[in-house]
């Protein structure tokens, strides 16, 4: 059997299976398995009443998760999947609250990665219609980008019959952008690589703040922490972790931990600094937080959340 039919196959029997996406790796099980989606929560050592985002393979399956789309959700759909992006829709009776956390919405999201559509297209031929993919991360932690930090994070927690399946590293390497699209505009509840900017021009609406009160839990204000302590835009001590862009010079007795030459760079290797530093057992990471807009609103985003 192939890793893809066999992923598929304990999806639909009801195991977990940690699958690459381009943002973070995901832990799935089949969205309309209540006992399958509690051991995800388990697993995770996640609060119970924290919503999951429904895994689908084709736009199709929106309008089975999802009722009352409004045209520029389709839009947005249409543009930026599959890609890093996550759209919160009122739901459809096929969506409980053990997926929505008993709210009226649902989020949903076509991934862009080849391993995940694949592993969601076998699925849904065994008549599966969603998997629920939190990131493949311990409550708090930093979400996983490799499936070696899978197996660090989950792998005792795990069982004989969970898999994780290995996509390489995640291009991205920062969670989906959360777009609230139950409104007349769109909300952003979480930055990510599917910025402001693309969601206007795609859509020809203004974005409104966030300041919702839906409830997100990567909107926890701590979140994303590895053990050591992360500081922000200080002067490093000796022996301090440090992260910053390439042009910024590593200050003397620093241990340059990640020096990325774009935003783009920035994004998909700060999870595993974070996570290396914890394995040279600093106590302290100093980050430079990049300026501007576009990416860099994501990664001060988590950045400030791995500080707090
Ligand atoms: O990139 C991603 O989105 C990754 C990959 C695996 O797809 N997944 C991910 O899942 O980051 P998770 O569970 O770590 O974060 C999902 C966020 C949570 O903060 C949750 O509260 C929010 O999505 N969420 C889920 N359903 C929601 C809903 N109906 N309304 C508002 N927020 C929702
Ligand atoms: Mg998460």
């Amino acid at each position: 059997m192939t890793e893809i039919s066999k992923a598929a196959q304990a999806l639909k029997a009801g195991h977990l299976v940690a699958l690459p996406t381009e943002t973070v790796y995901g832990l799935a099980a089949d969205a309309t398995n209540p006992e399958a989606v509690a051991r995800i929560y388990s697993v995770k050592g996640r609060p119970s009443d924290h919503p999951l985002i429904v895994h689908v393979s084709s736009v199709e399956l929106l309008d089975r998760w999802a009722s009352e789309i409004p045209s520029y959700a389709r839009l947005l759909a249409n543009n930026f999947w599959p890609g890093p992006m996550t759209l919160v829709l009122k739901r459809s009776d096929l969506a409980k609250d053990f997926i929505t956390g008993a709210q009226d919405t649902v989020a949903l999201r076509i991934p862009g990665h080849a391993k995940a559509l694949e592993i969601l297209a076998a699925f849904e031929a065994l008549g599966g219609l969603g998997v629920a993919a939190p990131s493949a991360n311990r409550f708090g932690r930093v979400s996983p980008t490799t499936a070696d930090a899978v197996a660090n994070e989950l792998n005792d927690y795990l069982s004989e019959n969970d898999l994780i399946v290995d996509g390489g590293e995640s291009e991205v390497g920062l969670e989906s952008t959360i777009i609230d699209c139950t409104s007349e505009n769109p909300r952003v509840l979480r930055p990510g690589a599917v910025t402001v900017e693309m969601i206007e021009q795609a859509t020809g609406l203004d974005v409104v703040e966030s300041g919702s009160n839906i409830r997100v839990s990567g909107s926890l204000k701590s979140h994303y922490a590895p053990v050591a302590k992360v500081v922000l835009d200080e002067i490093p001590n000796l022996g301090d972790g440090f992260i910053a862009l390439s042009d910024v010079q590593t200050p003397f007795g620093v241990v340059r931990i990640s020096a990325p030459n774009t935003l783009a760079e920035f994004g998909k290797g700060l999870y595993a600094a974070l996570r290396k530093a914890d394995e040279l057992g600093l106590a302290r990471v100093v980050a430079i937080t990049p300026s501007g807009a576009g990416l860099a609103v994501a990664i001060r985003d988590r950045l400030t959340r791995a500080a707090s």
